[in-house]
Formats: C-alpha cells, sequence, structure tokens
C-alpha cells in the first residue's frame, strides 16, 4: 500500500492540538452581520470586517441583483482580455475621483493588490523598507519581488530613517506602511514616513484596508485623514471590508496605474470580479458620499465599547481605530477565552501565533455600525464574567 506523502501535515496538525491551537472553521448560516447565526447558535458578531454593515444593506443587495439580471453572473474572462466590462471601468473612475487621484485600478481582493503590486514594480535590484507588523500580503509581494527587504521597529520613523539614510541615493526603494494594522488597531505615522520618503527619493506606499470606509472624509482613507494627498505614491485599499463585497485596489499616477496593467499578474492572470461585486462596490461609495452618517456611528460604537472594555481593566493595547484587541498574553488561553465568550453568546475569534507574536495572543474584536448599544454591553457583560473566570481582569 502507498505510504500517506502528506503524513507530516498530520503531525502539525496533531502538534497544534496538543498546544490548544487546532480550530475549525466556525461556520455562518444566514448573513454576515451584527447579530448572526454561527455553528447554529445566534451570538452577537464582533468578529468581521464589515465595518459599516454593509454586506447586507439592502440598497446594494439591490445594486446586486439588478447588475445580475442586466449583465449575467460572471465576467468570463481576465481583465486584459475580455474581462473588463464598462461596469469595472466605471467603478475605477469613481473610486479614482473618491481618492482624488488620476487613476485606480481593481483587483480580485486586497490581497492580490498588494502582492500584485510590490511585486510587480520593484525588482531585485530594489530595497523594501517595510514596517514588522506590515500585512501578509506586502510580505509576499516583497518577496515575489525578491527585493532586499529592511525591516523596522513598528511605527519606528527613526528606524526608517537610519535604513534610508545607509543606502545609496540612486538605489531604488519602497518604503511601505499599514495605514491601519490589522491586529492592534493603531495607526501608521503618515506624516513622519511621508517626510522621511521625500527626504531620501523613496517611493512611498500605504496599504489602507482598514481604512476604507472608516479615516479621513466620507472614509477616503489614512491619506486623507492625515491630509497627505499627493504625498503617497501607492495607496492601496480594499473592497472587501467596510465596503462590504470584494475586491482591492490600487490608486496613484495614471503611469502606475498603466504600469500594472502591463505587469501585475493578478491583473494579468486572473479573472475579473462578476459584475455585481462592482456594481454593489460603485453603491458603497456612493453611500459612503451621502450618507456618512453610518460612519459617525461606526465612531460612537466604537467609543462606547473601547471604554466599557478599559472600565473592566482589560488590555486593548494602544487601538486608535474599530479594531480593538483584547490582548491575554499566550495562544491557549486566547482561544479559552474567545471559546467561552462564544459558548456565553459572543463571537469574537481568538488569534496566536504565527498572525500575532507568542506573547501578544489575543481576542481580536471589531464593532460595526449597525451594532445596537444593548448588543455592545450584552458583550461587555459577556466579557466580564468571562474575564473575571479566567484571572484576566
Ligand atoms: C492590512 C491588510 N491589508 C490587506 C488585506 C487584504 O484585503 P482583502 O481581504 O481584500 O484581500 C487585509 C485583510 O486581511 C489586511 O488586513
Amino acid at each position: 500500500m502507498r505510504t500517506d506523502p502528506l503524513a507530516y501535515l498530520s503531525a502539525e496538525l496533531d502538534a497544534l492540538a496538543a498546544q490548544g491551537l487546532r480550530r475549525s472553521l466556525r461556520e455562518i448560516s444566514g448573513e454576515q452581520a451584527h447579530r448572526s447565526v454561527v455553528d447554529g447558535k445566534s451570538v452577537v458578531n464582533l468578529s468581521s470586517n464589515n465595518y459599516l454593515g454593509l454586506t447586507n444593506h439592502p440598497a446594494l443587495k439591490q445594486r446586486a441583483i439588478e447588475a445580475i439580471e442586466r449583465l449575467g453572473v460572471g465576467s468570463g474572462s481576465v481583465r486584459t482580455i475580455a474581462g473588463t466590462m464598462a461596469i469595472h471601468a466605471e467603478l475605477e473612475r469613481v473610486l479614482a475621483d473618491f481618492k482624488q487621484v488620476d487613476a485606480v485600478v481593481v483587483f480580485q481582493s486586497g490581497f492580490t493588490a498588494n502582492a500584485g503590486t510590490v511585486s510587480s514594480i520593484l525588482t531585485k535590484e530594489d530595497v523594501v523598507i517595510s514596517d514588522e507588523l506590515n500585512h501578509a500580503s506586502i510580505i509576499d509581494g516583497c518577496r515575489l519581488s525578491r527585493a532586499t527587504i529592511k525591516v523596522f521597529p513598528h511605527k519606528d520613523v527613526d528606524a526608517a530613517r537610519k535604513i534610508l539614510r545607509e543606502l545609496p541615493p540612486a538605489q531604488r526603494k519602497l518604503l511601505i506602511t499599514d495605514g491601519v494594522f490589522s491586529m492592534d488597531g493603531d495607526l501608521g505615522p503618515l506624516p513622519g514616513l511621508c517626510a522621511a520618503a521625500e527626504e531620501y527619493g523613496a517611493i512611498m506606499m500605504v496599504d489602507d484596508a482598514h481604512a476604507s470606509g472608516v479615516f479621513g472624509r466620507n472614509g477616503r482613507g489614512t491619506v486623507d485623514h492625515f491630509a497627505m494627498h499627493g504625498r503617497v505614491d501607492v495607496q492601496v485599499g480594499t473592497l472587501s471590508k467596510a465596503i462590504g463585497a470584494l475586491g482591492g485596489y490600487v490608486a496613484g499616477s495614471r503611469a502606475l496605474i498603466d504600469f500594472l496593467h502591463h505587469r501585475a499578474r493578478p491583473f494579468l492572470f486572473s479573472t475579473s470580479h462578476p459584475p455585481s461585486v462592482a456594481a454593489t462596490c460603485l453603491g458603497a461609495v456612493q453611500l459612503l458620499l451621502d450618507e456618512p452618517q453610518i460612519i459617525e456611528r461606526l465612531w460612537e460604537n466604537t467609543r462606547f465599547f473601547q471604554a466599557g472594555l478599559k472600565r473592566l481593566g482589560f488590555d486593548i493595547g494602544l487601538t486608535e481605530s474599530p479594531i480593538t484587541p483584547v490582548i491575554v498574553g499566550e495562544g491557549s488561553k486566547a482561544m479559552q477565552l474567545s471559546d467561552k465568550l462564544f459558548a456565553a453568546g459572543v463571537f469574537a475569534q481568538g488569534i496566536a501565533f504565527p498572525t500575532v507574536a507568542r506573547d501578544k495572543a489575543r481576542v481580536r474584536t471589531i464593532v460595526t455600525a449597525t451594532h445596537t448599544q444593548d448588543e455592545l454591553q450584552f458583550a461587555l457583560d459577556a466579557f466580564a464574567t468571562v474575564g473575571r473566570e479566567l484571572g484576566l481582569i
């Protein structure tokens, strides 16, 4: 009989189980919402990136249905062959206006936008200067580019400057940061990094996945929040989180976008969005412009929930955004906290190594604009009970 050549994978899974880190995927029946049915249980959902509650917004569902009826369910091709439908181009024009840049290109996801862009604009002769907590899609893009990667300590502008200073002036270099860090919720130090990039002639890139729809006027992102327009060469945004659908985009100069049309591999080699996705995103951008009060509700809920957790004595790190980590230390403790919260009716996913450092495991929460204060108070009460049970507060 043939021996299983993948047996080592089971051994690794057993090792994860022994450390209390093996997880099965939780399943949501029904809609992704502020209250969802997860593994058959109705829970307050604090685990999604559905910041504005747009995943099931009636007007956006209507847009998607109308697009399916008018344009079908798929695009049938990659963008560069036959997969550029008028609605894809319309979305890019609307996003370019929204972001106040020359041009935008939409990718299948934020992940492919980051990885496809970094890997195509750099070569192995180049250098990337990257925050140590930048997202995995940036790291993968850097690795694919084969550029030299120099990592600076989290948010340490002086350390980034030091790396830049030591590089030859003619060296092509990319300085890159997340706008909002996805596991801690703090903001990239854009003003300091932009100034350093300008001083040393680096390309400046910001991944605004968690800022899209959350920070800046009408959710334009951290570049708008910090008034850095014209100083960031490459902005990445996502359509998969606050915008409620799926996709990522790059915003920048016409030449950057034209270059990505020719060289970004996910754009060249993977089919474009179904037209209903583009239609939904168009509707979502319109909502951000017409109803910015949705974003204000997100921030009200964020303030209420974070103040409650702090009052209880939890460590929520240095968050400046709706991403609210409840940091507990050990991975198995975070999973215990998550499991007990779930039993108490609150869905807050545990996050451990390798997503965060080994001693910084946490439960990561995000409230949405659509949670009611009763739901948030219910969640705070559950955190209080379970936190005391586990000796965390
Ligand atoms: C900082 C950051 N960048 C990029 C992405 C990828 O975005 P998407 O989910 O649209 O692929 C994520 C999502 O996890 C993220 O947190």
